[in-house]
């Protein structure tokens, strides 16, 4: 007999890609030839962590109190403001003078999620999530007591499927009268495809069309990889700025990790951005999430706030030098990617550039496993296998082209 709950019964971690990248680790460590694209972090070209200096200098000169010291439950309005600086840029008073915008601290961009999914979705009811996915939000969604549906990713010519996210968002607005959908943009995860402006004023039309009679539509916005954006930090801020053509039936959700932006993975570090042009909507989130962040983890880590705020504010221009390397980084290892990969005939999802690209494939695990023996570690999908490039230097991300063209074949 367990001793677990009903609910919990059937509560179990699946490919954990935690568990596999300490796989990896584990066989790096014994054969330094082992190719580690498992985990979402960033890698030097040397193989090291990339720490960015300047979060690093931050951090050394915080005092015992901007470390340690219990924070309120949403979080200092300081270091909301410098996110509000950070994530809507030149917008940013455009924004303010159309919508009503609050913020509440959280463990990492997926404590936004949690709480997301916690408050505007009634248990059994459905989260609409990309049909490739992080799947963690599925495990997100159960823990939360929900189930999902999925909107097709892409069309046939490998573009934003706008068609079929109208249509499983008026699928979802007759079963249950209401709308949580997800959108990971830019870099998406795992496919590494980018929006384009024209697609956003699609999704912005559909949303507005299908909300416009009182139906409730919360567009949950991951934007985890926003500062990795091929297009530079512009080309994403002015997706944002669309956001502000929403009707008051419309509550955007921008969920903000700081485990991408600044590197802080461990910290447990990010925010949820609340944004609509409703003054209830916005009272109404801050209430509800401040509760359920003091409901599931009290309050969120001071040290991560204290830093973050702190090189927004006085080391914006070094930051941001240092954000451009990374940047770079991965754009080069994106195009090697591409060109080597169209040079062996290595078919792959539509990607323009991220930590992340998969590749489509039958039998995934068998191909996992095969990989594990050339010395490859990827994550296994439903639909094919992900490779890390976030986390592989580049003539590694060559070396993998090629083992996977061998073992997919
Ligand atoms: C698409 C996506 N969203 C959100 C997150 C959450 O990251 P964190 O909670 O570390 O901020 C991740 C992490 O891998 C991710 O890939």
């Amino acid at each position: 007999m367990s001793l677990l709950s009903n609910n919990a019964l059937t509560k179990e971690s699946s490919g954990n890609a935690l568990l596999i990248g300490k796989e990896a680790r584990d066989a790096k460590s014994k054969n330094p030839n082992v190719i580690d694209s498992t985990i979402g972090m960033l890698f030097d070209e040397d193989g090291s962590f990339l720490e960015f200096k300047s979060v690093e200098e931050v951090s050394r000169d915080l005092n015992a109190k901007e470390k340690y010291s219990y924070g309120s439950t949403p979080g200092d309005p300081k270091y909301h403001e410098s996110l509000y600086k950070w994530v809507f840029r030149e917008y940013l008073d455009e924004i303010r003078s159309s919508m009503k915008l609050a913020c509440i601290a959280t463990p990492g961009g997926s404590g936004a999620i949690c709480n997301t999914f916690s408050n505007y979705l009634d248990e059994n009811q459905k989260v609409l999530l990309p049909s490739l996915m992080w799947t963690n939000y599925i495990q997100m969604a159960r823990e939360q007591r929900l189930s999902y549906e999925t909107y097709e990713l892409f069309d046939s010519n490998g573009g934003f499927n706008l068609q079929d996210f109208e249509y499983k968002m008026l699928k979802l607005k007759s079963e249950q009268g209401r709308i949580v959908v997800v959108i990971n943009d830019p870099c998406q995860n795992p496919t590494g495809y980018s929006m384009s402006y024209i697609e956003w004023i699609g999704v912005v039309d559909v949303i507005n069309s299908l909300s416009r009679d009182g139906t409730p539509v919360i567009l949950l916005y991951d934007m985890a990889y926003i500062d990795y954006d091929m297009r530079g930090f512009e080309a994403s801020r002015k997706n944002i700025k669309l956001f502000t053509n929403f009707n008051e039936n419309v509550m955007v959700v921008l969920a903000f990790s700081g485990s991408k932006t600044l590197g802080l993975y461990g910290l447990r570090i990010g925010a949820q951005i609340g944004m609509t042009k409703s003054e209830v909507s916005i009272n109404d989130f801050k209430k509800a999430n401040d509760f359920s962040a003091r409901g599931m983890w009290s309050g969120t880590s001071t040290l991560g706030q204290s830093i973050i705020t702190k090189v927004f504010e006085d080391k914006p221009e070094q930051f941001a030098v240092e954000l451009e390397y990374a940047r770079k980084l991965l754009i080069e290892r994106a195009e090697a990617f591409k060109q080597e990969a169209l040079k062996v005939g290595l078919k792959h999802y539509p990607y323009e550039c991220g930590f992340f690209v998969t590749i489509p494939c039958q039998n995934p695990q068998n191909v996992f496993d095969m990989l594990k023996t050339k010395g490859l570690y990827v994550i296994p999908l439903k639909v094919g296998i992900r490779l890390t490039l976030s986390s592989i230097t580049k003539d590694e991300v060559i070396r993998a082209v090629h083992i996977l063209k061998e073992c997919i074949e």
